[in-house]
């Protein structure tokens, strides 16, 4: 069942104490502008940044602030502002907030609006990078997404605490999108009705693994890529409703569920299934290509040759990463490569990411001592035209879900 178009949809936005407020200001007039009618709730908290006149000018609407205000209680209820609404937005939705709504208190107006609807709730969480990135905001945020909340944002770059990194609020231009997608998503439902997923409808193609270059029938040229990051993705890119197609390099791991794999022996094998896959809307090239093989296989084995050892000639691959990035035509909206390196990590993918013409590099350490390669674990730093961002130490299986929830988000803004 689908809801109301935007132009007819009546929508709740609940605004937190956050620096962003000002943005939910602009993002009702947006509302506004397209058909849309806006109520707002706002927080204690909010009223230090915005002031209710100026939402309540905007929306054309009075703003609700207080559980207990017999006038308000008196025209409309809690249970009311809920009922009359099509969607519930939490616009910025504060590290406290998400807390607050994750725990179902109801200690205010808009945590008890929140816990008293039936309806679709997306959030559009703003806040500092470090209380973006700690565990109890992760495990908050983990919580609200099987309840069903929707998620939009937040967005990385220059936050106005001074530091980088993501935290902060979508603009209002992709929250507007995002409550469109919930509209037509509708409501849920008590059937346990699943969430519309944040990669639905996209293709998402993905190298993984190694490559095998032939010397001759029976040996290769290989690496020590064991899959496991890639087909992570893989498989958290398929859990977020994407069409996955993963090429993969010869690995010990199953395939992803749900994904289509094709498996491949040699770069040139992978750039040809990679070229057969797209179009797509999005690549993430986490194969550890050889940058060589050997110019001329031999049909037959190699014999050992008693009086000299052989001498392999070596020509370069195709650089497959720089190749999708690069193409004219179908070049997919979001190009993620990845970057081994061992030494001075950062500046080395920095310079990959205009190298190979690449969006966002995910570059990682593989220098001795750490056990990225077949490890389970892996410590990443995230480098796209804006900055550098450092991730903790964390399972690949996470590190695939934050690059898939960035991929979401990169792909809402751009399509
Ligand atoms: O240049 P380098 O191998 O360090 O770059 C790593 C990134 O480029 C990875 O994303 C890898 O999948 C991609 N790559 C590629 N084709 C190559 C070499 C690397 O797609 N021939």
């Amino acid at each position: 069942m689908t809801m109301a178009p935007l132009a007819a949809a009546r929508i709740l936005l609940i605004i937190g104490g956050g620096i962003a407020a000002y943005k939910s200001l602009e993002l009702i007039r947006r509302l506004r502008d397209h058909g849309a009618a806006v109520r707002v709730v706002m927080t204690q908290g909010a009223r230090k940044f915005i002031t209710p006149l100026s939402a309540a000018t905007l929306s054309g609407d009075s703003v609700r602030d207080d559980l207990f205000s017999l006038t308000d209680e008196a025209l409309i209820g809690h249970i009311e502002l809920s009922r009359a609404a099509d969607l519930v937005v939490v616009a910025p939705a504060t590290a406290n907030l998400l807390a607050r709504m994750a725990g179902g208190l109801a200690d205010d107006l808009a945590t008890t609006v929140l816990l008293a609807t039936d309806k679709r709730v997306l959030v559009a969480p703003a806040m500092n990078v470090r209380m973006w990135l700690h565990p109890a905001t992760r495990r908050n945020l983990d919580r609200l997404e099987s309840d069903g909340v929707l998620v939009v944002g937040p967005d990385s770059g220059p936050m106005a605490c001074g530091e980088f990194g993501p935290g902060r609020m979508a603009e209002p231009q992709a929250i507007v999108k995002a409550i469109e997608r919930a509209l037509e998503a509708g409501p849920p439902t008590d059937s346990g009705e699943s969430v519309p997923k944040s990669l639905a409808g996209r293709h998402v193609v993905i190298t993984s693994g190694p490559t095998y270059e032939a010397i001759d029938p029976v040996r290769f040229l290989g690496n020590r890529s064991s899959g496991r990051q890639g087909h992570a993705i893989a498989q958290s890119a398929v859990g977020a409703g994407a069409k996955v197609t993963l090429v993969s390099g010869p690995v010990a791991l199953p395939d992803p569920e749900g994904a289509t794999v094709i498996h491949v022996e040699s770069a040139l094998q992978m750039r040809a299934a990679v070229e057969a896959a797209l179009p797509a809307d999005a690549f993430i090239g986490a194969a550890a290509v050889a940058d060589w093989r050997v110019a001329d296989v031999s049909s037959d084995k190699v014999k050992k040759d008693s009086r000299s050892a052989p001498t392999l000639r070596l020509v370069e691959n195709p650089d497959i990463l720089a190749e999708v990035s690069r193409r004219t035509a179908f070049r997919p909206a979001f190009v993620i490569g990845f970057a081994a390196e061992t030494q001075d990590v950062t500046a080395n993918a920095k310079a990959k990411l205009t190298r190979k013409g690449c969006d966002l590099i995910v570059a990682n350490s593989v220098a001795q001592g750490t056990s990225t390669f077949g490890g389970e674990r892996n410590e990443v730093q995230l480098i796209d035209r804006d900055g550098v961002e450092s991730w903790p130490p964390m399972s690949k299986a996470e590190v695939a879900d934050r690059i898939v929830r960035r991929l979401a988000a990169e792909l809402a803004k751009r399509l």
